[in-house]
């Protein structure tokens, strides 16, 4: 069994990410997991607060991490770049130092992303690659998804219901669950 973890980089009730993650979860190919983790509990990034102990949001989010063959990032883009939230949660996943390789190193990880504009995060996807670069991954290139008019994709409950999204959204998971398999 592949085991994945998905994590959408906006805490907003409706978000489009995070909407977009609960629809992957629906193509998981039989047999395999993608599992939806938040990072809603996790605090901002303090030395301070580090110094008095890794939050166990974040502790707890690493392990899961470090055991899971392959990490789905669900970004959200703001300013066309990582939004604070989710660039500060993967900066606390990376404390202590020492730690990161076993959470990152050689990880299989994919990004994914959705906006209302037009262009469906393809910066805010751009500007993880140095991260995930500097953390040793092994990033997919496979495949790419940027859902752009996110507010058109879904419907009131946050399903993704455009068929043209769907299509493009199962090649996606399937394309990663065979990449992180390997
Ligand atoms: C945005 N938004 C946005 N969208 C985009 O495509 N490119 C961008 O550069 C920005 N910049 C931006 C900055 C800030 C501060 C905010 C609050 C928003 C819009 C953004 O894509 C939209 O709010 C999404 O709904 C955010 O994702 P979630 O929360 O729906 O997952």
């Amino acid at each position: 069994m592949t085991d994945i973890i998905g994590i959408a980089g906006s805490l907003r009730k409706g978000s489009y990410n995070a909407a977009l993650l609960r629809a992957a979860v629906e193509f998981v190919p039989d047999g395999h997991r993608l599992e939806i983790e938040s990072i809603a509990g996790i605090p901002l990034y303090n030395y301070d607060l580090e110094a008095d102990g890794i939050p166990e949001p974040v502790a707890r989010l690493k392990d899961r991490i470090a055991t899971a063959d392959g990490l789905l990032i669900v970004t959200p883009e703001y300013n066309n770049a990582i939004p604070g939230v989710a660039k500060n949660a993967v900066d606390w996943l990376t404390r202590p130092p020492g730690d990161i390789s076993r959470v990152f190193r050689g990880k299989p990880v994919a990004v994914m992303g959705a906006s209302p504009g037009r262009f469906g995060t393809v910066m805010a996807q751009a500007a993880w690659l140095p991260v995930l670069r500097t953390l040793r991954t092994r990033p997919w290139f496979g495949g790419r998804l940027q859902v752009s008019s996110a507010n058109e994709m879904f419907d009131e409950e946050g399903r993704l219901v455009d068929e043209k999204i769907r299509d493009l959204l199962r090649e996606f998971v399937s394309g990663f669950f065979e990449f992180a398999a390997r």
